[in-house]
């Protein structure tokens, strides 16, 4: 565990934000781009650094549950419920935002996306600064997620002050996030905590957002991707494709069986079969595999399991993105941007 209490680093993190810098931190889930929420120069320099457009809404960190009413207008029974279940912890949730909340971290909206991270490093963060931090995840736009301080820093370099060390991330993807903005609470974005959880404490279903709709082409081009083509393909498949594939180039296999051994591909990783160990190590594979000099990357689809809902969703994006396509025909929810 690591212990930065009181550390110099925590401090000189803190001083920069206060000071309209940007300091990027560990989070359970990915690490993130932070900045003063409550002040617009900060937050713009957050959108300029990702290279954002800037009617994307940001999340804002908390350092707790006390600090709620600062940022919503209206707490819903059923939020605080989540809320007082699943924080500190990768749940995101979008309230009415209060009217002090600054336009810039809303992109314009009548919400505010809040959440209180349980990374120690994070904790110790908020509660040295004091105030919200905007914290959009800590990568260039559309590209992946970074899981460690190294992805930060070879994604954004000098355009951070300080890079926080806080270790590989737990969860390894983005936060759940849940809006209760209009009453009745929908999944805009799958993450670690599962649909069936935030059911079981609400006690009631929870929508989908435009899970299975259709997008418009083009709409899919910026989430989650690797920079090499990104195939997602049922096992079924899997060999039918690395043998095309490979007529035409290297071949880089991500799935959760042993390689064959008359398979074509020129990299094959056996990911884990747990979904959450594979959401933990996902996007640092996407990273080695986007870099190891193949051509294509071919993905074994998730199982159609509802622990692998967050999984499936961000490898429908990182295809989609990458302009690889899937051999599968359902799309990635609407609302969240992917960014
Ligand atoms: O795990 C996470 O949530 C990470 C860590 C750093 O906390 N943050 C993160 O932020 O993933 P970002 O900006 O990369 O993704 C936030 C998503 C975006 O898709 C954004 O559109 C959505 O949350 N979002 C934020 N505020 C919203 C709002 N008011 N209404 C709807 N969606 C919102
Ligand atoms: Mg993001």
């Amino acid at each position: 565990m690591i212990n930065l209490a009181g550390s110099p680093d925590i401090e000189r993190a803190a001083e920069i934000l206060r000071g309209g810098g940007l300091v990027a931190f560990p989070t359970e889930t990915v690490y993130g781009l932070g900045g003063d929420a409550a002040n617009p120069v900060a937050v713009r320099r957050i959108f300029q650094a990702k290279g954002r457009p800037a009617d994307h809404p940001l999340i804002v960190h908390l350092k707790g549950m006390e600090d709620l009413e600062q940022w919503a207008r209206e707490i819903p029974a059923a939020a605080r419920k989540l809320a007082e279940h699943f924080w500190p912890g990768p749940l995101t949730l979008i309230f009415p935002r209060d009217p002090r909340v600054i336009d810039e971290v809303t992109g314009g909206q009548d919400t505010v996306g809040l959440r209180v991270p349980s990374h120690p490093v994070a904790r110790q963060l908020l509660e040295a600064f004091g105030g919200g931090i905007a914290g959009p995840s800590a990568n260039r736009f559309g590209r992946l997620s970074p899981t460690s301080a190294q992805h930060v820093r070879e994604e954004l370099g000098q355009a951070v002050d300080l890079v926080l060390e806080g270790g590989v991330c737990d969860v390894g993807i983005e936060s759940t996030i849940i809006d209760l903005s209009s009453g009745k609470p929908v999944l805009l974005r799958p993450g670690h905590i599962g649909s069936a959880d935030i059911e079981a404490v609400l006690g009631a279903p929870v929508a989908r957002s435009g899970t299975h709709t259709p997008r418009a082409p083009g709409t899919l081009a910026a989430h989650y991707a690797p920079s090499l083509p990104t195939m997602l393909v049922p096992a079924i498949d899997l060999d039918r494709v690395v043998r095309e594939q490979a007529t035409s180039g290297p071949v880089a296999v991500l799935a959760r069986h042993l390689r064959p051994r008359d398979s074509r591909a020129a990299l094959w990783h056996s990911a884990a079969t747990d979904a959450h160990a594979y959401a933990h190590d996902l996007y640092a594979l996407l990273r080695f595999l986007d870099r190891s000099g193949c051509r294509t990357i071919v993905v074994e689809s998730p199982p159609e399991r509802p622990e692998w809902e967050a999984v499936r969703d961000r490898l429908l994006r990182a295809a989609a993105g990458s302009g690889g396509g899937s051999v599968d025909a359902r799309t990635p929810p609407e609302a969240d941007d992917g960014t």
